[in-house]
């Protein structure tokens, strides 16, 4: 395992972060395009020594401190039956329109079985894994989950999916057992933690998303007290009061939107308007925080990028260990294809030397 990962996880103080990218394994890397030119991606995702040599190529190459389990958050879907290609993006062969079409998915006791590749890939991955790196596992979340089965995708307005909250619910009686199954699978495969991807569900208002986005993390924090994370794009402060208040979370990621010295501030009862600090309690439930450099920066010049990333760690520099305590250092999102190789690996070098 990864120290300064772990010490992240414990909420132990330390002077360099870990650093993790979303999406680190993926199209913008050389390694990944030489692996796609003899296998499709879901041989990669599915043929468990493949996947484990894609989850490696990061590390290999750029030092990550921890590789992430190689697959995809909609395998699940495809175990409940629902007809899953790639050409390149997702598509689904069915819909989830009306509750007729919730009865004819397979149970999620037999759908489980379909997903053992994951446990045979995060079992290689880290067998093959260095010792001094971690691994993490992850799951998509269930209202990102909810809109590709009944709009086929997670972007526009997702009117059809915001217009069907009751089966919303109804599916969730199917897809949160499974997902839980998945996730224990990759915790025995030898995950540290698992994060949930739910990209989506910050285009909920706030109470909606602890309605609809909330219910599965619940479930599954309780079940796996400090194993799971969760990441949602694009939410608020409003929504964050509700991720902070589940009891038993490891952790959350966020996008660029926030500014992580102040988060990370008042995420570990430091900051001058910590509503933690006013309850004490509440620290212990505040975790790791994940992000969060903007990654369409890393598009930028030779030049420019280092600049725009000191310009980044700055206020994250003056904070004292205490207080950045918890943060692993990443992107806003996820590397985006066609990135250039050069600042993800300046990135993550840069990130050790200034906090050395
Ligand atoms: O982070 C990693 O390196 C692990 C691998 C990983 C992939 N997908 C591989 C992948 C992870 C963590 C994901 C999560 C994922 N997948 C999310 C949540 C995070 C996010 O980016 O929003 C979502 C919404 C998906 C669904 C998905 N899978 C989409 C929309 C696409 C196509 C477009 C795209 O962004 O690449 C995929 C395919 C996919 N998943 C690829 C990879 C490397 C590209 C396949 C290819 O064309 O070679």
């Amino acid at each position: 395992m990864n120290e300064r990962f772990q010490n992240a996880l414990r909420g132990e103080p330390q002077k360099i972060p870990p650093v993790w990218m979303m999406r680190q394994a993926g199209r913008y890397h050389r390694h990944y395009q030489s692996l796609k030119e003899k296998y499709t991606f879901v041989q990669l995702c599915k043929q468990p020594e493949l996947a484990a040599e894609t989850a490696l190529g990061p590390i290999q190459d750029f030092d990550f401190d921890a590789a992430i389990l190689f697959s995809d958050i909609l395998f699940p879907l495809e175990a409940l039956g629902m007809g899953l290609e790639y050409s390149p993006g997702p598509v689904l062969d069915r819909r989830l329109e009306t509750e007729a079409d919730l009865q004819s998915l397979r149970p999620h006791a037999d759908a489980i079985g379909h997903m053992q590749f994951q446990l045979e890939a995060v079992r290689l991955t880290r067998a093959r894994l260095p010792n001094d790196k971690s691994l993490i596992g992850f799951i998509g979340g269930a209202w990102t989950l909810f809109t590709y089965a009944s709009a086929g995708d997670h972007g526009g307005h997702l009117i059809g999916a915001k217009t069907r909250q009751k089966l919303a619910h109804m599916f969730y009686e199917r897809l949160i057992p499974l997902l839980v199954g998945n996730v224990e699978l990759q915790l025995q495969g030898g995950a540290e933690v698992v994060m949930v991807f739910d990209t989506a569900a910050g285009e909920l208002a706030p109470d909606l998303f602890a309605d609809l986005a909330l219910p599965l993390v619940r479930e599954l924090t309780h079940i796996f007290p400090g194993k799971i994370g969760y990441y949602a794009r694009a939410t608020t402060q409003d929504h964050l009061r509700y991720v902070r208040s589940i009891q038993g979370l490891a952790g959350f990621g966020v996008d660029h939107r926030y500014e992580m010295a102040r988060l990370l501030q008042n995420n570990n009862g430091t900051g001058s308007n910590s509503d933690a600090r006013n309850s004490p309690g509440e620290r212990g439930n505040a975790g790791f925080v994940q992000g969060n450099f903007d990654q369409a920066l890393l598009f930028l010049n030779e030049d420019d990028f280092v600049p725009a990333l000191e310009r980044y760690l700055r206020p994250l520099q003056i904070l004292s260990p205490t207080e950045r305590a918890g943060w692993i250092c990443g992107l806003g999102h996820g590397v985006l294809p066609r990135t250039p190789e050069r600042n993800v690996r300046r990135f993550v070098e840069k990130v050790r030397e200034v906090f050395a």
